[in-house]
């Protein structure tokens, strides 16, 4: 029986759904809200998922991440509103299969449930698991560091040696990190992404390593571990940084002996899985204040890339832009060059967003230009902060100026955190961090919009 879960708050859209794709064999649940939602989630294996963007409780885009995370076999599609196919693009970007608007067409919905079933069912088939995604084309550009990781990453990845990839936010650690498993020995098995970031802390143990039926209140049914999933593969844990304590002494205890314990069980499995992480914190400081086990960094150092910011390599600048240029183009979109000068601007920019910031920019721009080439004025409009290049643009720490940009997008995008981490070009969990290091309050980063529309 295919099984299909609708979270939606309008009670006659889950009726209505309920009853019509009942008609064509699905076993529909329903929930009202987020919470409602995960829950169905946690107490079985549910293949599809409809989210509705606006949820009482939490927004779609934000509970999304977490289901991806939690559980990365279910597909989502995400139910929408009129005029919000920008959010349901970036949704699709963040992992959702597709979008419908509501109200949906019926004929439609099941196509697409059954293309989504299709790439889940191709999905339990190991090689393609590899994320999903077609592995995306690395610029190396011409750097020497880049040069660097390059060259390490291709002696690394056919080994079975750990890798860790440090660097800022947006310096492509995911790219980086997919690669490593696709000039692998084992490239044709799972590429299992773990963020560590995404998964409430208190679940993070029973999601890696699974459990067995009634290990704790809600364990209705025995759940296999993504450690499980992984293996004969890669597993990538994400934002290690964020791994709780108590689970880096498990992650430890697995590394050492190759052996899965489910929580509840008493057996342990044998798993063999190629491990690769990455984080964007100061790893190393996070050991020496007592965050981060000394002894399970030991085990996943062996290789460590660490991926240079892109204002440590401003030449690299002119050939990402002309490889997203040459990719918009392949798309379809209207052929654009930047002048010059653009460039010139595109280079001294910090881009604290890095290569995500540089690709959205480089997009933006080409959506808006008006004519085939986009000039120093159009960029220096859209960077933030207005004019780049300085000028008459006072200094204030880097800090400061990252405090005021945060602060920014939380104001024009009230509610919307996943929105106002888009447009600063970095994660949601980077923002969650943010907020917290400045010490924003909670009224002002969960804001919503009052006041009529
Ligand atoms: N060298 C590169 N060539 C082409 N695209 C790149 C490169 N580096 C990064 N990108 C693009 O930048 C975006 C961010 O990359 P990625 O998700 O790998 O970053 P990340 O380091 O994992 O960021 P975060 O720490 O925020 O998770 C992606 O769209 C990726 O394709
Ligand atoms: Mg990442």
């Amino acid at each position: 029986m295919k099984t299909v879960l609708i979270v939606d708050d309008e009670a006659t859209l889950r009726r209505v759904l309920a009853k019509e794709l009942g008609k064509v064999g699905y076993n529909v649940l329903t929930a009202e809200n987020a919470a409602g939602g995960l829950a169905v989630l946690d107490a079985q294996d549910v293949p599809l998922v409809l989210l509705d963007l606006k949820l009482p409780d939490r927004s779609g885009l934000e509970v999304l991440p977490e289901i991806k995370a939690r559980w990365p076999l279910t597909e989502v599609i995400m139910l929408t509103g009129h005029g919000s196919v920008a959010t349901a693009i970036e949704a699709i970007r963040l992992g959702a299969y597709d979008y419908q608007q509501k109200p949906c067409d019926l004929d439609e919905l099941e196509a697409l449930l059954l293309k989504a079933l299709e790439r889940r069912r191709l999905a339990l088939h190991a090689d393609a698991l590899t994320g999903g995604r077609d592995l995306e084309a690395i610029e190396w550009g011409a750097s020497r560091g880049m040069a660097q990781i390059k060259s390490d990453l291709e002696k690394a990845a056919p080994t079975d040696a750990p890798v860790l990839i440090v660097g800022e936010s947006g310096t492509g650690k995911e790219l980086i990190a997919r690669r490593v498993h696709a000039l692998s020995r084992v490239a044709d098995k799972p590429f299992v992404v773990v963020n560590c970031g995404a998964i409430p802390p208190s679940l993070v143990e029973s999601t890696l390593f699974g459990h067995e039926r009634g290990a704790f209140t809600g364990a209705e049914k025995r759940k296999l571990g993504l450690v499980e999933v992984a293996d004969g593969g890669t597993l990538f844990l994400d934002e290690l940084g964020e791994l709780p304590p108590e689970v880096q002494v498990k992650l430890l205890r697995f590394l050492q002996s190759g052996e899965v314990l489910r929580v509840g069980a008493l057996e342990p499995i044998q798993v063999t899985v190629r491990v690769v992480a990455a984080t964007n914190v100061d790893i190393d400081r996070a050991v020496e204040e007592h965050a981060f086990r000394e002894d399970l960094l030991y085990r996943l150092d062996t290789i460590r890339l660490k991926l240079p910011a892109l204002r440590d390599r401003p030449g690299d600048v002119d050939r990402l832009v002309a490889r997203f240029l040459r990719e918009l183009e392949a798309k379809g979109r209207p052929p654009r060059r930047f002048s010059p000068e653009a460039l010139d601007a595109l280079r001294a920019y910090p881009w604290p967003g890095n290569v995500r910031e540089l690709r959205a920019v480089t997009e933006r721009l080409c959506i808006l230009s008006e004519g085939p080439e986009v000039g120093v004025h159009e960029v220096q409009a859209r960077l933030r902060g207005g004019s780049a290049a300085g000028g008459t643009m006072p200094l204030i720490t880097i800090r400061e100026a990252e405090e005021r940009l945060v602060r920014l997008a939380l104001e024009r995008y009230p509610g919307d955190k996943p929105a106002a981490a888009d447009v600063l070009g970095i994660s949601l969990k980077t923002l969650y961090n943010k907020i917290k290091a400045f010490e924003i309050s909670d009224q002002i980063a969960s804001r919503k919009r009052t006041g009529s529309a």
